[in-house]
């Protein structure tokens, strides 16, 4: 039989249509609110740890238990999980966050509210590290030869993923802001 190991699966959906103003409001308030924190991010803006209010709880209701569902399913955790907190990004030209992990939770996500083009993919990093350059053979045949998988950012996208699993954004090249939720689920 065949088993499986060190599965890493992801959650890569988008949630389509109008994305309520309420949303921006809610951001907007936060950053006159909090001075940025610098933890993975160099430059742009970065909200503490924060529990949503007002418009933002529906996004997290009406948006995660779906993803999360398939996640739980995928990893086998059978526990609820809790909406641990949430912090707001925003980055501009030369801004970029740094290879890193969520400590001390299950899940975690980011939503991007706005992605202006060139604003910078994120990158998944390979648990497998160097391992998987002896594999030029069948690098091209799936997402499973390579050190690190891109995907570009757009608006509207939701990315859920194992908090463990080593990831970072590019470098932005637009003035025009980008603006995303991050988040962990846990305990
Ligand atoms: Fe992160």
């Amino acid at each position: 039989m065949i088993q499986n190991l060190f599965k890493t699966e992801i959650f890569n959906g988008q949630i389509e249509g109008h994305i309520p103003q309420e949303y921006k409001e809610e951001i907007k308030i936060i950053q006159s609110n909090y001075n940025s924190v610098t933890i993975s991010n160099r430059g742009g803006y970065q909200s503490p740890v924060l529990q949503p209010k007002g418009a933002l709880i529906d996004l997290f209701d009406q948006n995660m238990p779906y993803p999360l569902g398939l996640l739980k399913e995928s990893y086998g955790v059978k526990q609820e999980l809790r909406l641990q907190g949430f912090w707001v990004n925003v980055n501009k030209s030369s801004d970029y966050n740094i290879a890193h992990v969520h400590p001390g939770c299950v899940f975690s996500g980011v939503f991007y509210l706005k992605a202006p083009k060139d604003s910078g993919s994120i990158l998944f990093h390979s648990p497998y590290g160097d391992m998987v350059e002896y594999s030029n053979q069948v690098r091209k045949l799936s997402t499973v030869f390579h050190t690190t998988w891109k995907i570009p950012v757009q608006r509207g996208l939701l990315l859920l993923f194992p908090s463990w699993m080593k990831h970072s954004v590019e470098l932005s090249n637009t003035d025009s802001e980008r603006i995303s939720l991050a988040f962990n689920y846990g305990w």
